[in-house]
């Protein structure tokens, strides 16, 4: 089973960027420890991360060829992309919403996704764990 982890805006600069809220881990050493756990349950990976909404668009799009489903994190773009939810919606391949902080804590525009609705589940507040989470559920929808 092949997943693409997707990360959004911002997510490149884990490790600095509010480390009380993200963790002190950077975005490659989040990377190399999901790979690590995915190969544990024999997940293939690969990894995404953009900063542009159409970047991230288009790897949606180019994920339906070669991936069996889709890990996303798309960061502020989750509370307010149509763009980004139609682009889940338009493949077939199932997507997992994944959030690091839990979001239902925060402020009040974080407790919204427009995404949500188009991808198989959510998960939300695990830190770095949110995404090896997801590489399980989908490993059970397989
Ligand atoms: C986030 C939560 C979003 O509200 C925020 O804009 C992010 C990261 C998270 O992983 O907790 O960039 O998606």
């Amino acid at each position: 089973m092949k997943i693409l982890i997707i990360n959004g805006p911002n997510l490149d600069l884990l490790g600095e960027r509010e480390p009380g809220v993200y963790g002190a881990d950077t975005y490659e050493s989040v990377c190399a420890y999901i790979r690590e756990k995915a190969e544990g349950i024999g997940i293939e990976c690969g990894f995404f991360q953009s900063n542009s909404e159409g970047a991230i668009i288009d790897a949606i799009h180019e994920a339906r060829k070669t991936y069996d489903g889709i890990v996303i994190n798309a960061g502020a773009y989750t509370h307010y992309s149509y763009a980004i939810r139609d682009a889940i919606s338009a493949v077939k391949i199932p997507a997992v919403e994944v959030h690091i902080s839990n979001v239902h804590t925060r402020e009040e525009f974080r407790h919204r996704s427009v995404i949500s609705a188009v991808c198989r589940g959510v998960i939300a507040g695990f830190g770095k764990d949110s995404y090896v989470l997801a590489l399980y559920a989908l490993g059970g929808i397989r």
